[in-house]
């Protein structure tokens, strides 16, 4: 399975500190925002990962990251010249998908679930991962039958019909690319990764699995300062003890910081 952190957008809630550098490269607590969402998806065993990032500061992502290799890993990368929907990562990134399943985290998406096993079982369709969350306004909310099944996906609703939000991380199958090309923009101009979900729904191949533990997304500066928290206390992000040629790096960085 391919990977896609998504690191678009403009960042505008988290004004003025963006105005000079991309949300995803702010630090959280001891490290850049960028490495949780990585660390997330190597975890899982992905190792072939698209980093799709905003035009401004894109060269920075490529300073910090480089080729992948220092994480035993293959990166790309690709422009989202303007924030016009999650679901547009994946035309976007549709050469690099090809003919495989990809997972999707948003890069300001903070995770302690492991998702290992979500990824190892994958057979098609579609999977989104679900927190119970007391301001369902804010997000992608999705509705459960009985059994457990999911039942309506919606947007940010006025009237939420459950409290169970949709969260930064995705997994779809390999005809996300064509599904996406079928999709029109919303009301608000973007093609919604919540009408991507519904046409796996209509066909009944949409699950749902609840997250363990932690998800913030850190894109605000209320939810900035809790990651940084949440953080520092569950020892989150990249281990540099498994890596060691970036913990080289980092020594470098530091020692030339002491001269
Ligand atoms: C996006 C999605 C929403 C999801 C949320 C999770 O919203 O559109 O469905 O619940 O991410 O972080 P955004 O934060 O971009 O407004």
């Amino acid at each position: 399975m391919k990977g896609i952190i998504l690191a678009g957008g403009e960042g505008t809630r988290l004004h003025p500190i963006t105005k000079v550098t991309s949300k995803q490269l702010l630090p959280v607590y001891n490290q850049p925002m960028i490495y949780f969402p990585l660390q997330t998806l190597l975890k899982a065993g992905i190792r072939d990962i698209l980093i799709i990032v905003a035009p401004n500061h894109s060269g920075d992502f490529v300073n910090l990251l480089g080729s992948g290799k220092q994480f035993d890993a293959r990166f790309s990368y690709e422009v989202q010249d303007k924030p016009e929907g999650l679901a547009q990562a994946f035309l976007i990134g549709s050469d690099f998908i090809g003919k495989d399943d990809v997972a999707m985290i948003l890069g300001d998406n903070i995770f302690t679930h492991d998702f290992a096993p979500a990824i190892k079982t994958f057979k098609g369709g579609a999977k989104v991962f679900v927190k119970e969350v007391h301001d369902p306004h804010r997000f992608g909310i999705v509705e459960f039958d009985a059994m457990g099944n999911v039942v309506s996906i919606e947007e940010k609703p006025d009237n939420p019909k459950s409290n169970f939000a949709q969260t930064g991380f995705y997994i779809f199958d390999k005809h996300v690319v064509e599904n996406v090309k079928s999709l029109k923009p919303s009301s608000r101009g973007e093609l919604e990764i919540v009408d991507l979900a519904k046409i796996y729904l209509e066909k009944k191949q949409l699950q749902a699995e609840a997250l363990q533990g932690e998800w913030i997304d850190a894109g605000t500066f209320e939810s900035l300062y809790k990651a940084s928290t949440i953080v520092r206390e569950n020892d989150l992000g990249i281990d540099l003890n498994n890596f060691p040629k970036l913990q080289v790096q980092i020594k470098d960085v530091k020692k030339k910081m002491f001269l």
